[in-house]
């Protein structure tokens, strides 16, 4: 049941506490630090209320039937009528009145049952398994568990490493039957795959016949899992998960802004997971946001300055660029994958040297849920900046008008590839290309000059979702050798000193004073993890292709 908003009064182990009324107890107890062991529950999944782990012990106070009066006990405290038998606080909802026990003796006897009952077919896998060190089975044993086995008998052997799809492998010992993968496909994704056979102790998990997991979300029946039992077939076996550290981040899959968090060693990225962020994803991502790790390391990556097999220093790129620009007319070809703060830099690199901006509307079709039909994760930043002064064609038709006219001498192309977008290698040479971008594509091949950029799991910055909401992320491996920020390029062009490049703060403090839509963030340090809604009625009447923002949260609908 979805908690309301007015409060009622319970009390928790002795504690008075203020809830919403129907807040589930494990919710509740939550909201006061106190812990209530859960396997099944997942705060956006339906209640199942199958793995007992959560149980408590639950009380009301006690009325005369008759006068509706609160009885008293001789102490002059109200009266309380316990349950005869412990419930479950996943199934509990808050009502004025109510007592909770959470570490009753009862409590905990219950506890240490349901951990023997899991533990008794459980393998004993814990070195080898890719859950060990965030499994909810081996945190709970230690701390609710009885700490030694009484199981002298046969464990039960079921499947292991069953593909259930491409991505995900089903390892059938260590399931604890939670059904929060089976309530996923069917409540979140609507793609009803997996259920169990058998009985008892025999029940496995399984696709139904002639299906398997594969739908664009199947990774986060992984993430969800509370033991190792689900693993993603691309991580399995690669990083102990307590040698992983974790950086905020942001998916740049689509303009939904999924919030995540990377997971690398020692410079190397070795996943992404979803960060939870009610308002924007709740606590899912799409399987192939995931694969987007995998651009760091890509064959195609540009790692020097130069052109051809030519390579020159950052300096010497720097300037060679500054004398392209003075000397002849340019266009700029924008785009929607830089950062707020690049985009702001680039408005000034135009604004200096002058020429006209196009940007491109990268379309494709949504999927209603976390891929949105922008597919580019910042074209709200590129309008808040003003770097681009209405929304942009899905072509370039314009800029070649003015090629044919013979009215440009250098083009400059952020990450796009411009030769999929209308113009043909006949046109662009033409003109001299200033690539600028982290991968190599056709247009890159015939650059005059080649600038690399980092990817966003290299540098911190800022995009703006589809909802205007500003959102940040920071570098989790360090860029490649050689390459700067690409801030710092971008200051570099506009500046005749010698220069160190530019902290991201100076330019926060800029854009804040610069730009009516930031007036009330003044520092990148200052953007809330979660993001900060930004003034948008400048862009209301624009009309964006994907519609308001996309959340499965049914309370939120
Ligand atoms: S699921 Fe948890 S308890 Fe089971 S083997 Fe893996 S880490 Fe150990
Ligand atoms: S595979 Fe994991 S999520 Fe699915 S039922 Fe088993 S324990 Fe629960
Ligand atoms: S979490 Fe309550 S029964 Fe599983």
């Amino acid at each position: 049941m979805s908690a309301g908003n007015n409060l009622v009064t319970i009390n928790i182990d002795g504690k008075e506490t203020q809830v919403p009324a129907g807040m589930n107890i494990i919710e509740a107890a939550a909201l006061m630090g106190k812990e209530i062991p859960h396997y099944c529950y997942h705060p956006k999944l339906t209640v199942a209320g199958n793995c007992r782990m959560c149980l408590i012990e639950m009380g009301m106070v006690m009325k005369d039937r008759q006068t509706g009066e609160i009885l008293l006990n001789e102490n002059g405290k109200p009266k309380i009528g316990w349950a005869p038998k412990p419930a479950i606080g996943c199934g509990t909802n808050a009502a004025a009145g109510m007592y909770i026990k959470t570490d009753s003796p009862l409590v905990k006897d219950c506890q240490k049952g349901v951990m023997e009952f899991l533990l008794i077919n459980h393998p004993l896998d814990c070195p080898i398994c890719d859950q060990a060190g965030e499994c909810s089975l081996q945190e709970f044993a230690t701390e609710y568990g009885r700490g030694y086995s009484r199981f002298v008998e046969q464990k039960n052997v079921k499947p292991k490493r069953v593909q259930l799809g491409p991505r995900v492998t089903l390892d059938d010992e260590r399931c604890i039957l939670c059904s929060r993968c089976v309530r996923f496909c069917q409540e979140i994704v609507k793609d009803d795959v997996l259920g169990f056979t058998d009985r008892g102790s025999y029940s496995t998990l399984m696709c139904y016949p002639d299906k398997q997991l594969d739908n664009n979300y199947s990774l986060n029946t992984v993430d969800i899992c509370p033991v190792g039992a689900l693993t993603s077939t691309d991580f399995r076996f690669k990083m102990r998960v307590w040698f992983l550290k974790k950086t905020n981040s942001i998916c740049t899959e689509s303009s939904v802004g999924v919030n995540t968090v990377v997971g690398s060693r020692e410079g190397k990225v070795y996943r992404i997971t979803p960060r939870r962020n009610d308002a924007v994803n709740d606590t899912w991502m799409p399987d192939s946001g995931r694969e987007l790790y995998k651009e760091v390391e890509r064959e195609d990556r540009l790692i020097r300055y130069g052109w051809g097999e030519d390579a020159i220093s950052f300096k010497e790129a720097c300037l060679r660029f500054k004398e392209m620009l003075r000397g002849g007319r340019t266009a700029y070809v924008a785009s929607s994958l830089m950062s707020v703060e690049e985009q702001f830099l680039f408005k000034k690199v135009v604004d200096n040297y002058g020429g006209p901006v196009y940007g491109v509307y990268h379309q494709r079709k949504g999927d209603g849920l976390l891929i949105s039909t922008d597919a580019r994760p910042n074209l709200r930043g590129a309008l808040v900046t003003g770097l681009l002064k209405k929304l942009p064609d899905q072509d370039l038709s314009e800029l070649l008008t003015r090629i044919h006219s013979e009215d440009v001498d250098n083009l400059v192309v952020y990450h796009e590839d411009v030769m999929q977008l209308g113009l043909s290698e006949e046109d662009l040479r033409k003109v001299r290309i200033i690539f600028i971008g982290t991968h190599e594509n056709e247009t890159s091949k015939i650059a005059s000059l080649l600038l690399p950029l980092l990817t966003v799991f290299e540098k911190a910055g800022s995009f703006i979702n589809q909802q205007f909401r500003l959102q940040k992320f920071h570098p989790a491996v360090p860029e490649p050798k050689g390459i700067r920020a690409d801030i710092d390029l971008l200051h570099e062009v506009l500046t005749d000193k010698e220069s160190d490049g530019v902290h991201i703060e100076v330019l926060w403090k800029e854009m804040h004073e610069q730009i009516p839509q930031f007036k009330e963030v003044n520092s990148f340090k200052g953007i809330p993890d979660e993001g900060i809604l930004i003034e948008n009625s400048a862009f209301k009447h624009l009309q964006f292709c994907e519609g308001k923002g996309l959340h499965f949260n049914p309370a939120n609908r």
